[in-house]
């Protein structure tokens, strides 16, 4: 006859044997290079065969690459599943931000927890939520935390170029900048500006400029 005692160290040593193998097979599905011709899922791309996987896989370079212009001189170079397709699935991606003098990236929100280490030059941080504003000044090998899902800007205040490492909770989380949400689109500018508190003038004059319509 099994004591109490007996019977729990037994279902301890069954779930702790339990918890083994699903980590193991975990170990071996621990990348996934996404197949970037299929249809993204929730969960990432479908993954082509690990057999395919080289070591090329595993190494990129922005070097020669143009990187991303955003209209207020500044660059991304993103390292995510897109350019990068050895971290599908894997829960985080990285960039580098180049804000040339005077430049800035305006108000955005990503689906994804963002770290920010500045290399070189200085710039102003800020993090808006709905009750108040953390602003900050970095400079080189300060850093910054901007959550899931609310809006911050950086602005280059130093007189050089500025340039930053970007670290994300994503595999390839989308910049949704604040102003291609307000302007680029084909609501009227009497309905943006009574639901947005912006004077109609300026609706129009940046939908003009976003290429919005309406
Ligand atoms: C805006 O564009 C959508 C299609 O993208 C269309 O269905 C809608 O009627 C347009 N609205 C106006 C006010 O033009």
């Amino acid at each position: 006859m099994n004591s109490p005692k007996e019977m729990m160290n037994s279902i301890l040593i069954l779930l702790l044997c339990a918890l083994f193998s699903s980590t193991s097979h975990a170990v071996l599905q621990n990348f996934c290079k996404a197949d970037l011709r299929l249809q993204q899922t929730p969960t990432g791309y479908p993954c082509l065969p690990s057999e395919s996987v080289t070591a090329d896989d595993f190494k990129s370079s922005f070097n020669g690459k143009p990187g991303i212009p955003v209209p207020t001189n500044a660059v991304l170079y993103p390292a995510a599943v897109q350019n990068f397709p050895i971290v599908n699935g894997g829960r985080i991606s990285g960039g580098l931000v180049e804000l040339a003098p005077g430049g800035s990236l305006p108000l955005h929100t990503h689906g994804a927890n963002e770290i920010l280490i500045v290399f070189s030059g200085r710039m102003d941080v800020g993090l808006l939520t709905p009750r108040r504003a953390y602003q900050n000044t970095l400079g080189p090998r300060d850093f910054t935390y901007f959550p899931e899902g609310m809006q911050h800007y950086l602005i280059n205040s130093g007189p050089g170029k500025a340039v930053a490492f970007a670290a994300y909770s994503s595999d390839g989380p989308p910049f949704n900048f604040l102003h291609l949400t307000l302007f680029s689109n084909n609501v009227s500018s009497p309905i943006l500006s009574d639901v947005s508190f912006i004077g109609e003038p300026d609706i129009r004059k940046n939908k003009a400029r976003f290429n919005g319509t309406g």
